[in-house]
């Protein structure tokens, strides 16, 4: 089939080329010329382990090309993704949908024949419906379709989580874009994916639902994790008693610093100002997101706690500052608030992530980033692991650890605390009682 993903970010480019892939003939479109000339020579603009050989093999079976030119390559194509972002409006809690009804309006000049239209980004209910209207004014009923088909990769395991989904959402309101699309996504459905066609409008609830409901499971171990802190109890036992219920499920019960990335604030936010415009009050959600807010003061009081209250020129070493393993990706990591914080109170503070230095950090003085694993270590007089790399699961703390006073903070709960405790370590750790 020919498609047309309209948005090189993370899901466009990630999409497309896995579209690819699978035999489809697919075009990229990004109005940002510097992004598209870089990936026609093979520069990746994102992090994501695997797309860069993906990306090559496909350019080179002539699957898969990249265009800024909108207009022709929408004309060329019968299926079109739009993948644009839907950021969080600033001073709001809305999703700014400016991009997207951008593209619709481009759209609705450039329809030669039937399309599908699809909406792949993350957008509120009703979405679609303001959509059709928009190419409902240059177009007629029957030169399109407006399908919602949300995608659920996760940064880091993008690649898998296409080729292996849970599920295939199709949202639309007519039985023609919904055989195509079955048609589409077969090679996925025959390995196993379950497809689940609805509404339109119930796609694009399914997306938020799902975010928001992930987000709440985390925030829920996080709050039992403070619990378990004070009664001396193993959180780690509590999230395998609790998850091998089948109506619970193991996974998203893993305790640790507030959740973050460029999906799960910016979608509990967006669902809940959407519900208030429908009068309805989705108040679990909306303490989901006060408590995870709270998280990282929550963590940074207790890293005061370890260290007596006296931050002043203590060194303290931060593994990891993306807001989870296998990303650059530094959206709303918790990092961004306790560095910062730490710094501000006088702190030392050396960081070390795989994924290199941050621009993010340059503005503190006293925040520096070392290239390497053992400098970042160095003299340091507080350890904190940030983010699960697995760089950093199996590091021998005994050896390199030159000051036998050195603390280490585990938010990932990497490690065992009795055998840090049996090699004579300083080691703390989150929801395992207060040492
Ligand atoms: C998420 C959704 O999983 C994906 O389906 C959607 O399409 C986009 O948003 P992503 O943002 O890449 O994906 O990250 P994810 O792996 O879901 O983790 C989100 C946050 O939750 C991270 O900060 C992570 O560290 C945290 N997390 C996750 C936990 O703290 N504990 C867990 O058990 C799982």
């Amino acid at each position: 089939m020919k498609l047309c993903m309209i948005g090189t970010g993370y899901v466009g480019l990630v999409s497309g080329v896995c579209f690819s892939d699978l035999g489809n003939q697919v075009i990229c479109v990004d109005k940002d010329l510097t992004k598209i000339k870089k990936l026609q020579r093979g520069i990746i603009p994102i992090f994501e382990p695997g797309l860069d050989e993906l990306v090559k093999r496909n350019v080179r079976n002539k699957r898969l090309v990249f265009s800024n030119d909108l207009k022709n390559s929408v004309k060329k194509s019968d299926i079109i993704f739009i993948c644009v972002g839907t950021p969080t409006k600033k001073g709001g809690s809305n999703a700014d949908l400016s991009q997207i009804y951008g593209v619709a309006k481009e759209l609705s000049k450039s329809l030669n024949k039937f399309k599908i239209i699809i909406t792949k980004s993350t957008v509120p209910v009703t979405t679609g419906d303001e959509i059709e209207k928009i190419l409902l004014k240059n177009n007629s009923k029957n030169k399109f379709s407006v399908v919602s088909n949300p995608e659920f990769l996760r940064e880091g395991e993008a690649i898998r989580d296409f080729i292996y989904p849970d599920r295939v959402v199709v949202g639309s309101n007519d039985k023609k874009s919904n055989k195509i699309l079955k048609n589409l996504y077969s090679p996925l459905i025959t390995k196993g994916a379950k497809y689940v066609p609805t509404s339109r409008r119930a796609a694009e609830l399914i997306k938020y639902a799902s975010n928001a409901f992930l987000a709440t499971k985390i925030t829920f171990i996080n709050e039992i994790a403070n619990l378990c802190e004070k009664t001396n109890i193993n959180i780690d036992d509590i999230s395998i008693g609790m998850g091998l219920d089948q109506r619970i499920g193991s996974r998203f019960l893993r305790a640790g610093p507030a959740y973050g990335g460029s999906c799960f604030p910016k979608d509990t936010k967006a669902i809940t100002s959407t519900a208030d415009k429908f009068k309805i009050n989705l108040s679990v959600i909306k303490s989901v997101i006060k408590s995870n807010e709270n998280r990282s003061k929550l963590l940074l009081k207790r890293v005061y706690e370890i260290l007596k209250n006296k931050i002043k020129n203590k060194r303290i070493s931060f593994l990891g500052v993306t807001f989870k393993a296998n990303t650059d990706d530094m959206r709303d990591s918790s990092s961004l608030k306790m560095i910062p914080e730490l710094s501000k109170k006088g702190a030392i503070v050396k960081y070390f992530d795989p994924t290199g230095y941050k621009i993010e950090f340059k503005k503190f003085k006293n925040v520096q980033y070392a290239k390497s694993l053992s400098t970042c270590l160095d003299k340091a007089d507080l350890i904190i692991i940030h983010t699960e790399w697995n760089d950093f699961k199996s590091i021998d703390f005994k050896k390199i650890i030159k000051n036998k006073k050195t603390l280490i903070f585990d938010m990932r709960n990497l490690y065992s605390p009795q055998i840090m405790t049996k090699n004579k370590l300083n080691y703390f750790s989150v929801g395992r009682g207060l040492k």
